[in-house]
């Protein structure tokens, strides 16, 4: 049995959690939730019409001590001093911290007031991601692992919505749980990832190893929901505000006369391209009048779009590398109309793979995804040098 914290800031979500798991992943592994906490700097951001790093960095910085004493109170594992108190132990964090001067600030009094956590390991997300931001979570991570002497582990945020996807959630919509396991699903399976940063289609046969085989060229599916939602006036995130004004068009059957052409979907490749896709959207605003009635049609159109495009060379994988599981994971994987198309080519095909997709809770960034990763590599002695450790913001999933 291992206890692990999690930390993920790789983007503008601070999430902390405490994880118990044992066994190695297959029928005997099991884990639960034990506290599980999160907040999203989305609203935040939404007055720059997207992420603004160094905003993403302080409010990682002021959030993560909070974070970390509530997923810690959850879990029970909050609990003052047994004996008297020494500062010593804190003395090298100044220089640790150097660059996080609030971060130390808000740590100094933590330590002095909690004692050490029943916990084995510290995982924490070390790209990709935004670099300021992922620091943040590193600095944080490498200063519990030093005063508590714990190992730490760095974990790949892309392989993290991967793990995800492949476990059972019975405890969604409750935040914490016990005795969860691993989804009933067959190897190779074939992970589309969607997320802000990332559109790619990995490969993988057994767990931990991974091939890109394909991705993105311009811009990621998320970042062109969020370029879409702006160009239309909607607020940052734009992902769930385009497919509320989409499945509302379905609703009332509402439908443009126009279409746009599914990017590189004739091409023989696994590859997508969303840019071109943005600049159609913009080019149809242009020749139009803005109305709430447009506003319906172009949300409807555009996700139908990469809704399209992501099934049909999700599935041409699949049948190219003789996939049995499709696991879905990022924060696009939350969009319900996405979900079925891709449900729907899988059932049109006789279901030649087993379909995954995390609870739409768990879709977006969570640091349930990274303790649970870290575990994995935890067990195999995949430890991480706390003074090697470092930010990688195009950090790959195939290396
Ligand atoms: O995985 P994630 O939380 O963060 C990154 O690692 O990027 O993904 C965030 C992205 C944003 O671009 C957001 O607009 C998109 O996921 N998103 C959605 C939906 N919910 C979030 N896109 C489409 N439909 C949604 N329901
Ligand atoms: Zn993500």
């Amino acid at each position: 049995m291992m206890k692990i914290i999690g930390i993920e800031t790789s983007c503008d979500e601070t999430a902390v959690c405490l994880v118990e798991a044992q066994g190695e992943f297959g029928p005997d592994f099991r884990y639960s939730v034990r506290g599980n906490a999160l907040l999203s700097q989305a609203a935040l951001h939404a007055q720059y019409g997207g992420v603004f790093p160094n905003l993403a960095k302080r409010e990682h910085a002021k959030n993560l001590v909070p974070l970390l004493q509530k997923a810690l109170e959850e879990a029970g594992e909050l609990k003052g001093p047994e004996g008297p108190v020494s500062g010593a132990p804190l003395v090298p964090l100044k220089s640790l911290l150097e660059r996080e001067p609030e971060l130390l600030k808000a740590l100094i009094p933590f330590f002095l007031k909690f004692r050490k956590p029943a916990v084995d390991a510290i995982a924490v997300t070390a790209g990709p991601g935004l670099e300021p931001a992922l620091w943040v979570g590193i600095n944080f991570a490498r200063a519990l692992a030093q005063v508590w002497r714990l190992p730490l582990v760095a974990v790949n945020h892309m392989e993290g919505h991967i793990i995800l996807s492949l476990m059972e959630h019975t405890h969604i919509p409750k935040s914490v749980s016990t005795s969860e396991r691993l989804s009933s699903f067959e190897f190779p399976l074939i992970a589309l990832l969607i997320s802000g940063g990332h559109t790619e289609l990995v490969l993988s046969k057994k767990f931990g190893e991974y091939e890109l085989v394909g991705a993105t060229r311009d811009d990621a599916a998320g970042e062109a929901f969020d370029k879409v939602a702006r160009l239309l006036d909607l607020p940052y995130p734009g992902g769930p505000e385009i497919s509320r004004l989409a499945t509302e068009a379905r609703e009332r059957n509402i439908k443009g006369d126009f279409t746009f052409t599914r990017p590189m979907l004739r091409d023989d490749n696994f590859d997508f391209s969303f840019s071109g896709l943005k600049t159609a959207v913009r080019k149809l605003l242009e020749s139009r009048e803005m109305t709430d009635e447009l506003k319906l049609q172009v949300a409807r159109e555009f996700e139908e779009c990469v809704a399209d495009v992501l099934a049909q060379k999700t599935l041409r994988a699949i049948e190219s590398f003789d996939a049995n599981s499709l696991v879905v994971g990022g924060g696009v994987s939350a969009n319900t109309f996405i979900r079925q198309q891709l449900a729907k080519c899988l059932e049109d095909e006789g279901n030649i793979a087993k379909l995954l997709v995390p609870p739409a809770a768990l879709a977006t960034d969570n640091a349930i995804m990274i303790a649970l990763t870290g575990y994995f590599h935890a067990q195999r002695g995949d430890f991480a040098e706390s003074d090697a450790l470092r930010a990688v913001g195009n950090l790959k999933i195939d290396m």
